[in-house]
C-alpha cells in the first residue's frame, strides 16, 4: 500500500521540481549598464528595461558604473554569473574599444545605449550596436522653441543673450547644443551674442558653476535663452540665473530628456525652466533590452544603428504627454 502510494508521490514531487526549475531560471540573461543611476532618465531606462524582462521571461541585471574599472569588472561579473548580452550607456565613450574586447573575449553580445562608443581615431565605432537619439535635429528644437519664445515675449536681440551650457567631450552632448545654436543663427539670432558655458562635468553643479562664470562676465544682459546638453545642464543653468535674480519672466531654458525636470513643471510658480525635448526612454529600455533578448534567443541581429526622436513638454502639457506615453498614471 505504502509503496503505491509513494510512487506517483515522487513522480509527481519531480515533475514540480523540474517545472519550478523551468520556471525559476530563465535561459537569458542581459545586463544593463548606466553611467549616472542617480538621473531620473536612466532610472526611467531601467524601469523600461525591467518590463521588457517581465513580458519576454529574461533575468536583467542593473548596474550602475561611473567609471572605466567599474565597467570593466561589471563585465567580468556578468559573464561569470551567465549573462549573453549587455545594454551600456558607458561613462566615458572612449573606453570604446576596450569594453568591446572585454565583452568578445567573455562572450557577451553588446549594445550601445544613448552615448556611442569612440574608437582609437577619435571616430564613432560605428560596427558597435547602437540605439541613441537623433540628437542634431532634437537640438535645432530647442533652438526653435527658444526663438519662438523670444519673439512670443517681444525682447530685442540687444537686450537678450544665449547660454548654451556645454559638454563638447561627449558627441551626443555636442551634436545637441551645436543644433540649438544653428538653428538660432537661422531664426535670426546675432551670433555674437551666443555664449557657450562649457561644463567640467556632465551634471547639475558643473552647469551651475558653468553658468555663474558666464553671467559674471555678461552682467549687462537682460534676457537669457539657456539650451544644453540635457536637463541637468539647463537646471543648473537655470538655477544660477535664479541666483541672479532672474525669473520666468526675464529667462527661458528647454532642456532635453523630459524626465529630470518633472518636480520643476510641478513646482506652483514657473521658473525660468520653460520647456523640454522628452526623448523615448521606453525606445531606449525596453526595445533595446528586447533587441538584445531576440540576439540572443533566435539570432536576429539589431539594426547597427537606430535613433529616436523626441517631444516638446511645458507645464502646459507634461502631464497628459506623459500619460499617452505610458510614463505616469
Ligand atoms: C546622454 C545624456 C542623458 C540622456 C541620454 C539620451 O547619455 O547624458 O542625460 O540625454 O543621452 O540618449
Amino acid at each position: 500500500m505504502k509503496s503505491l502510494l509513494s510512487l506517483p508521490c515522487r513522480a509527481l514531487a519531480a515533475l514540480t521540481v523540474l517545472a519550478l526549475a523551468a520556471h525559476a531560471a530563465p535561459a537569458i540573461k542581459i545586463g544593463f549598464l548606466v553611467k549616472q543611476p542617480e538621473e531620473p532618465w536612466f532610472q526611467l531606462e531601467w524601469k523600461f528595461a525591467d518590463q521588457a524582462a517581465k513580458d519576454l521571461g529574461f533575468t536583467l541585471v542593473k548596474i550602475g558604473a561611473g567609471d572605466g574599472e567599474k565597467v570593466l569588472s561589471a563585465i567580468d561579473n556578468l559573464a561569470a554569473g551567465g549573462a549573453q548580452g549587455l545594454v551600456i550607456c558607458t561613462p566615458d565613450t572612449r573606453l570604446g574599444p576596450g569594453i568591446v574586447a572585454k565583452a568578445r573575449a567573455a562572450g557577451l553580445k553588446l549594445l550601445a545605449v544613448d552615448d556611442q562608443f569612440v574608437g582609437a581615431n577619435g571616430q564613432p565605432m560605428t560596427k558597435v550596436h547602437y540605439l541613441g537619439i537623433s540628437a542634431g535635429k532634437i537640438g535645432e528644437e530647442v533652438g526653435k522653441t527658444l526663438a519662438a519664445e523670444m519673439k512670443k515675449r517681444g525682447w530685442t536681440a540687444a537686450d537678450t543673450a544665449v547660454c548654451a551650457a556645454t559638454f563638447d567631450e561627449l558627441a551626443t552632448a555636442k551634436a545637441r547644443t551645436d543644433g540649438a545654436i544653428a538653428s538660432l543663427k537661422a531664426a535670426g539670432f546675432p551670433e555674437n551674442r551666443i555664449f557657450k558655458a562649457p561644463q567640467r562635468t556632465a551634471d547639475i553643479p558643473g552647469s551651475f558653476d558653468a553658468t555663474n562664470v558666464l553671467l559674471t562676465q555678461k552682467p549687462a544682459v537682460k534676457h537669457w535663452l539657456v539650451c544644453g546638453n540635457n536637463d541637468s545642464a539647463v537646471l543648473g543653468a537655470v538655477r544660477a540665473l535664479e541666483g541672479r535674480g532672474f525669473t520666468a519672466a526675464t529667462a527661458v531654458g528647454v532642456g532635453i530628456n523630459g524626465t529630470d525636470c518633472i518636480v520643476e513643471f510641478e513646482k506652483a510658480k514657473p521658473t525660468p525652466f520653460f520647456g523640454s525635448m522628452l526623448l523615448s526612454a521606453k525606445s531606449h529600455g525596453y526595445e533595446t533590452t528586447k533587441m538584445m533578448y531576440h540576439w540572443i534567443k533566435d539570432g536576429k541581429e539589431p539594426p547597427l544603428d537606430t535613433r529616436t526622436v523626441g517631444v516638446l513638454i511645458t507645464r502646459e502639457n507634461f502631464r497628459q504627454v506623459l500619460k499617452d506615453q505610458g510614463i505616469r498614471d
